[in-house]
């Protein structure tokens, strides 16, 4: 099975290479876990060439999927393949952008370009207002459509497809009928591999998804750490001869 992270930047990507993952995903969540925003639909292809390339120069063993923000690759199979290129100037190996059937063109142009494909379906965060929320998908009837998609991405030449927030049974369906690997979140145990957003993992995140595990209590752990510094420094503890010089 495959281990996907995300980062945004050198020192993680350097933490996440070492620990030994398949796939670092310079994600377009980097809107919310960096800038503070409420959704992923403000990142610009400049913000995510200049996080590829941060993750990039640390020369990581795993591969660096780098993901196409909202408007870069929706309006034609022009501007798809122009910023899927860009993306591999900045450092990304693999480009990822969200979308079934409907990006299937876009797919196929990037891919004929020689830049590996991952498809991503299921709940599309660029896709917020027109699902009405960020809602798992897939439940019922609307399982059809899911599947329907990922095969056309298949189809389409993807090299994976993430699936998000669907019922981990339709998530073992769709892997159990694809050839190329499915890499989950939120969709059970089944996916030929997992994702998460490395706040999420680390327990930085204030309100964590459902979908998510904090491995760590990170944000109490730096809390703390700081606010030990800042009585040190209040106290006269630090400091010390140790971090001083001659
Ligand atoms: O941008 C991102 O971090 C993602 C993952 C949630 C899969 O697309």
């Amino acid at each position: 099975p495959l281990a996907m992270v995300t980062a945004y930047d050198s020192t993680f990507a350097s933490i996440v290479d070492e620990a030994g993952v398949d796939l670092i995903l310079v994600g377009d969540s980097v809107a919310t876990v960096m800038q503070g925003q409420r959704n992923t639909l403000g990142v610009s292809m400049q913000d995510m060439e200049y996080h590829v390339r941060l993750v990039a120069s640390v020369k990581p063993n795993a591969l660096i999927v780098g993901d196409m923000p909202f408007g870069s690759y929706q309006s034609s199979v022009k501007d798809a393949v122009d910023n899927a290129v860009r993306l591999v100037k900045a450092g990304a190996e693999i480009v990822k952008l969200e979308g079934g059937i409907h990006v299937a063109d876009q797919i196929r142009a990037i891919a004929a370009a020689d830049i590996p494909v991952m498809g991503h379906i299921g709940l599309t965060p660029q896709s917020v207002h027109a699902l009405g929320g960020f809602k798992v998908q897939g439940r019922g009837d609307d399982a059809a459509r899911v599947i329907e998609d990922a095969k056309a991405l298949a189809a389409a030449g993807v090299f994976a497809i993430i699936l998000e927030a669907v019922p981990a049974s339709l998530a073992a369906e769709i892997t159990a009928q694809l050839s190329i690997p499915t890499i989950g979140i939120g969709a059970g145990k089944d996916c030929d591999g997992q994702v998460l957003v490395w706040t999420d993992l680390m327990g930085l995140t204030e309100k964590m998804p459902k979908l998510a595990k904090a491995y760590r209590n990170m944000r109490k752990e730096m809390a703390d750490a700081v606010s030990e510094f800042a009585s040190d420094v209040a106290a006269g503890r630090f400091p010390t001869a140790d971090q001083s010089f001659n």
